[in-house]
Order: structure tokens, then C-alpha cells, then sequence
């Protein structure tokens, strides 16, 4: 079960009314999606995105109440422009992006995500991407493997790291998720307090964000979606990563120095401690929330 992240607060910031045309650009598996629908249904319209096709097939099924009032779009969301285009679509209302993976991926092996659901190292969230993890950790040089690591993962011990994964790769190709985190754990295991975070976490954290381009692909699609909001429509960014929320702010900046939109959050807006309490997996949430002018 994925649990939609600042639910309340998203809904507070969007404002919906019925009739409101919305796009969830990051449909997961349609949590925030139902609630946005039964806000601007009767009369309203939601596009749904999402990179991965299970993601389009759970949440067709999760929102089929209100089956005729969605639209899904199985595809990347630095492609909206593309999408509204064949949807017909000039303008909307509200937007969200809740990034990164969702509980649904993270927990099933097989998609290769997970450090502790054993698995091969896959991590597209769109399969018809050409290259995975395992590419990526088989073929990429030592410095490039080292930059990921240092840049996407915040992870201190990048060096060791991208060295390990040389030196077994030399051996044997790294195929699975426990190959890979074995390597890491044989780099840096005893550097890592004993307790907090698994030491493979941030090294999976930024092989995940380089495999599926995911800064890029924010950038592309915060680009688009700003010319797409009719005045007065509200933009929601949920993102689960210091560079992420960078990104965010950065562009919001920008967008709001152009005349574009006002920023309805001077900072970030975090999880309660109730939330996190509940649903540790909201805690690194930051949501940030424009008004287009
Ligand atoms: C955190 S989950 C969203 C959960 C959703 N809000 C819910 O309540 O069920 C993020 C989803 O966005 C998708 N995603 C991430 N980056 C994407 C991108 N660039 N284009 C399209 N989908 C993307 C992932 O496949 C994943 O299903």
C-alpha cells in the first residue's frame, strides 16, 4: 500500500473545485489522484502520468469509481507537452509531482529498487528505457560511477565505492540488487553507525536517480507545466531529495522573476511528525507550491 505523501496539504494548496481540470503527473498508484477526482468531479477531468506501466494498470483499477472523469498517459512527464497535445489538452487547473518511486516499486523485488527485496539490478521505472542499473554499474568508468555516487547519493565514501564496484566487476558482473549491495557493504560497511541507514541506501539512491535521468527529466517538466497552468492555477512539488528541492526552488525562482507565478511557500512545507510517525517513508518529504499569475 502506497500512502499519498502531505495529502492534506496538497489539497489545501490546490484549492479544487468541481470542473477543475488537474494533472497528476506522478499517478503511482492513484492515492492522491482519487482524492484530487472526488474534489472536481462532477464535471472535472484528470490526467494521469506515470513512467511505468503498472503504475497506469493499479491506478486504473483504484480509480475506477470514477471511471470517465481521468485520462491516463503512460509515459515521462518531461514529455508533457507531447501528452497534452494528444489529449487535447491546452490548459489545466493544478498540477502535482510527487517524484521519485513509489512503495509499490520500492517493495517488489523484481523491479530491482530495493536493497532488501532481493532482485536483478533493474531500477527503470519505465521499462522500455534502454539502459538499467546493471549497465550503468558494469560499464560506466570508476570516476564516472564515483560522481554519481558523490553527487546523487550524498554519499560520503563514493571513492571506496565506485573502487569496490571496479574491482568486482573485473572478477564477476554485478547482476542483483544483494550483488551490489554486498560490494557496498564490503567498501564501507563498519564506517556506518550501526542502526541508521542501511550503508547501501544512498549508493541504490543514486544509481536509481542516474539510471532514470530523474533531475533532467524534473527540469523538462517543470518547464513545461509553467506555460500549461491557466492564471490563478496552482502548481504542487512533493520531491524526496536535497538536489530535487533544489531544482524546485531554483526554478520557481526563475519562473517567478520572469513575472510567471507567485511562490506560495517561502520554504518547504514538511510532513507532520504525525505523518512521519505513521508513514516513515514521508519524512525526507518537501512540497513546494506556486500560483501561476
Ligand atoms: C512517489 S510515487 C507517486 C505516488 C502517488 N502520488 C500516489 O499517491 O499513489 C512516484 C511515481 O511517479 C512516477 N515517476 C517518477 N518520475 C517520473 C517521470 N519523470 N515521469 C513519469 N512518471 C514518473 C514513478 O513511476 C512513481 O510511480
Amino acid at each position: 500500500m502506497h500512502r499519498p505523501v502531505m495529502l492534506d496539504e496538497v489539497l489545501g494548496f490546490l484549492d479544487l473545485r468541481p470542473g477543475d481540470t488537474v494533472l497528476d503527473a506522478t499517478l503511482g498508484g492513484g492515492g492522491h489522484s482519487k482524492e484530487i477526482l472526488k474534489r472536481i468531479t462532477p464535471g472535472g477531468m484528470l490526467l494521469g502520468c506515470d513512467a511505468d506501466p503498472a503504475a497506469i494498470d493499479r491506478a486504473r483499477e483504484n480509480l475506477r469509481d470514477f471511471t470517465g472523469s481521468f485520462k491516463l498517459a503512460n509515459g515521462n512527464f518531461r514529455y508533457l507537452n507531447e501528452m497534452f497535445d494528444h489529449e487535447g489538452l491546452e490548459k489545466i487547473d493544478a498540477a502535482l509531482f510527487d517524484i521519485g518511486i513509489s512503495s509499490y516499486q520500492m517493495d517488489e523485488g523484481a523491479r530491482g529498487f530495493s536493497i532488501k527485496n532481493p532482485g536483478p539490478l533493474d531500477m527503470r521505472m519505465d521499462p522500455r528505457l534502454k539502459v538499467s542499473a546493471k549497465d550503468l554499474v558494469n560499464r560506466l568508468r570508476e570516476e564516472e560511477l564515483s560522481d554519481i555516487i558523490k553527487d546523487l547519493g550524498e554519499e560520503r565514501f563514493y571513492r571506496r565505492i565506485a573502487r569496490a564496484i571496479v574491482e568486482r566487476r573485473r572478477e564477476k558482473k554485478i547482476e542483483t540488487t544483494e550483488d551490489l549491495a554486498s560490494v557496498v557493504y564490503r567498501a564501507v560497511g563498519g564506517r556506518y553507525k550501526r542502526g541508521r541507514l542501511d550503508p547501501a541506501t544512498r549508493t541504490f539512491q543514486a544509481i536509481r536517480i542516474a539510471v532514470n535521468d530523474e533531475l533532467g527529466a524534473l527540469k523538462d517538466g517543470l518547464g513545461q507545466i509553467v506555460t500549461r497552468l491557466n492564471a490563478g492555477g496552482r502548481m504542487a512539488v512533493i520531491s524526496f531529495h536535497s538536489l530535487e528541492d533544489r531544482i524546485v526552488k531554483n526554478k520557481f525562482k526563475e519562473y517567478s522573476a520572469e513575472g510567471l507565478i507567485k511562490i506560495l511557500t517561502k520554504k518547504p512545507v514538511r510532513p507532520t511528525d504525525a505523518e512521519v510517525a505513521e508513514n516513515p517513508r514521508s519524512r525526507s518529504g518537501r512540497l513546494r507550491v506556486a500560483e501561476r499569475i
